[in-house]
C-alpha cells in the first residue's frame, strides 16, 4: 500500500500556503499554487515528451486545454497510450455531484474535455452521477431532489455531444450490478477508516455514508464493474477530473494494487486546474454563489450583468493608470476565461497584448470575454432543448449494444513548438508588465 502511506503523511490542506484543496473546499489566499499541488499529490507534470507522443500516436491536434496547460497533471498517462498504441481497449470514467438544476460553466470542463478524448481515441465512457453523494454531503435535500438534479444535469452533459453507442450516464442512487457490488465489497474490506481519515480528512462525526463515498466514486474506475460492457476483461481506465478530485484515484490506485494478482489496473488521471470565480484568482467557481457563477441556464442579459458588475477587473485604477501601465493578465478574470475558451491562439495573444499594454479597456476585455461565454452558453442550450426522454433512456440504458471499436493509430504529420505550449505555455505570451 506504498501509495496510502505516503498519503497519510502529507496533510491535504497545506497551511504554509493557506490553500485548502480537498474535494469539498477549494481556498487559498493567493493564486492556487499547482506546482506544490504536483508535489504533493504526487503526480506528473504533463510535459512536452508526452504531448508529443499523444499527437504522434492519435493524430490529432491538441485540445486548447492542452495547448494551454490547462489540462497539466497526469498519473499512467503513458500506460494509457502504450495500451493504445497496441491496440488494447482503453475507457474513460468521470462523474457529476448535481447541486443544481444546471451546471455552471466551470462543470463544463471537465465533459467538454472528455468529449474530445472519446472522439481521439474512440472510447467508451462512464458517468457517474452521484446523487448520493450530494444527499450525504449537504444538510438540505431529500435524496429525491438529488436524483431530480441528475436528470437535469444529464442534459447538460449529452449536450456536450457525447456519442450514445459508446456512453453510458448513470445515476449512482438508481443503478447497481452485482459486479460493481463485488467491487464495493473488496475495497470496503480493503480499507481502513483511518485511511479515509487520513486521505479526506473525514472523522468520526461524519456519517456513515460520507465515510464510504469514497469506495463509491473509486468502484465505476474498474472495468469489471461494468460487466455487460466490458465482460470480465480489465480493461484500463482513463480518469479526466479537476485536481481536488484526487484523493479517491489515489485510494483507488491502492486497492488495485492490492488486487492486482486479480488483474486489476490502477486508474490512469489527467487533472485539470479550476476555472476561477468570477470574484478573483484565488477561488474556483462554485453553485453556492449565484451572483458571480455563470450557469449554463443563465440568459444572455444574466450572463451581461453578473459579467460587468462581478468579473474582477486586472486593469488599472484610473484610464490614465491603465494606458499608462497596462492591465494585468494574471489577475484578469475576463482574460483568464478567455485563456479557457477563446478557440483561437491568434486572436488570444492579441487580446494579450492590447491589454496587457493599455490599448484594450477593462470593459473591451469584459466585452470581448461575455460575447464569447454568451456564444458558448447559446449553443450549449441550443443542443439541450433538443434532447429528448429517449435520448436520457437510450445514454442510460447498460444493456444496449455498445459500440466497442477503438480508434486505430494513425501517423501525424502536426507540428507543434512544444516548448511553447502544454506546461510551458505563457499565458501572458510574455506581455505582461507587473
Ligand atoms: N465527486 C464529484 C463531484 O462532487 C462527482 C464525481 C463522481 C466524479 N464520480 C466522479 C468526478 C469521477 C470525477 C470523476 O462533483
Amino acid at each position: 500500500m506504498e501509495e496510502l502511506n505516503n498519503m497519510e503523511e502529507l496533510k491535504i490542506s497545506d497551511v504554509e500556503e493557506e490553500q485548502i484543496i480537498t474535494p469539498w473546499k477549494v481556498e487559498s489566499t493567493t493564486k492556487i499554487n499547482y506546482d506544490k499541488l504536483i508535489n504533493n499529490f504526487g503526480c506528473k507534470k504533463i510535459d512536452n515528451e508526452i504531448l508529443e507522443r499523444f499527437v504522434r500516436l492519435t493524430g490529432q491536434r491538441l485540445h486548447p486545454w492542452l495547448e494551454r496547460g490547462i489540462f497539466f497533471a497526469h498519473r499512467d498517462l503513458d500506460k494509457i497510450l502504450d495500451a493504445y498504441e497496441n491496440n488494447e481497449m482503453i475507457y474513460l470514467y468521470t462523474g457529476r455531484g448535481a447541486t443544481s438544476e444546471s451546471l455552471h460553466l466551470g462543470h463544463l470542463i471537465p465533459f467538454m474535455f472528455c468529449k474530445y478524448l472519446q472522439d481521439v481515441f474512440g472510447a467508451i465512457i462512464v458517468i457517474q452521477m452521484s446523487d448520493d453523494e450530494k444527499f450525504y454531503f449537504k444538510t438540505a435535500g431529500t435524496i429525491d431532489d438529488y436524483i431530480n438534479y441528475t436528470y437535469s444535469n444529464i442534459k447538460d452533459i449529452i449536450a456536450c455531444g457525447f456519442n450514445p453507442h459508446k456512453t453510458l450516464i448513470f445515476s449512482n442512487s438508481e443503478y447497481m450490478n452485482r459486479h460493481m457490488y463485488k467491487n464495493a465489497i473488496k475495497m470496503n474490506k480493503c480499507i481502513t477508516g483511518n485511511q479515509i481519515r487520513g486521505i479526506f480528512g473525514l472523522n468520526l462525526d461524519n456519517n456513515i455514508g460520507q465515510l464510504s463515498w469514497p469506495i463509491f466514486q473509486s468502484i465505476p474506475a474498474f472495468s469489471n464493474s461494468f460487466n455487460r460492457i466490458f465482460g470480465d476483461k480489465h480493461v484500463y481506465c482513463l480518469v479526466p477530473y479537476a485536481i481536488d478530485q484526487d484523493p479517491y484515484f489515489r485510494l483507488a490506485r491502492d486497492f488495485a494494487e492490492s488486487y492486482k494478482q486479480e488483474g486489476y489496473l490502477k486508474p490512469a488521471s489527467i487533472m485539470s486546474t479550476f476555472i476561477v470565480g468570477l470574484e478573483g484568482v484565488n477561488g474556483k467557481m462554485s453553485s453556492s454563489d449565484g451572483s458571480v457563477s455563470l450557469f449554463l441556464d443563465d440568459d444572455e442579459n444574466t450572463i451581461r450583468d453578473k459579467i460587468f458588475k462581478h468579473a474582477f477587473s486586472g486593469g488599472g485604477a484610473t484610464k490614465r493608470e491603465h494606458m499608462l501601465y497596462g492591465g494585468n493578465l494574471l489577475t484578469d478574470v475576463s482574460y483568464q476565461y478567455l485563456v479557457y475558451f477563446m478557440e483561437d491562439m491568434d486572436e488570444l495573444k492579441q487580446v494579450a497584448y492590447k491589454y496587457a499594454n493599455g490599448i484594450m479597456m477593462s470593459s473591451e476585455i469584459k466585452k470581448i470575454m461575455s460575447d464569447c461565454i454568451v456564444q458558448l452558453i447559446q449553443n450549449h442550450q441550443h443542443k439541450k432543448a433538443m434532447i429528448t426522454k429517449e435520448d436520457i433512456e437510450c445514454f442510460m440504458d447498460d444493456s444496449k449494444q455498445f459500440d466497442m471499436t477503438m480508434n486505430k493509430c494513425v501517423s501525424s504529420d502536426i507540428m507543434y513548438d512544444y516548448t511553447q505550449i502544454g506546461t510551458n505555455f505563457d499565458l501572458t505570451f510574455g506581455y505582461n508588465k507587473y
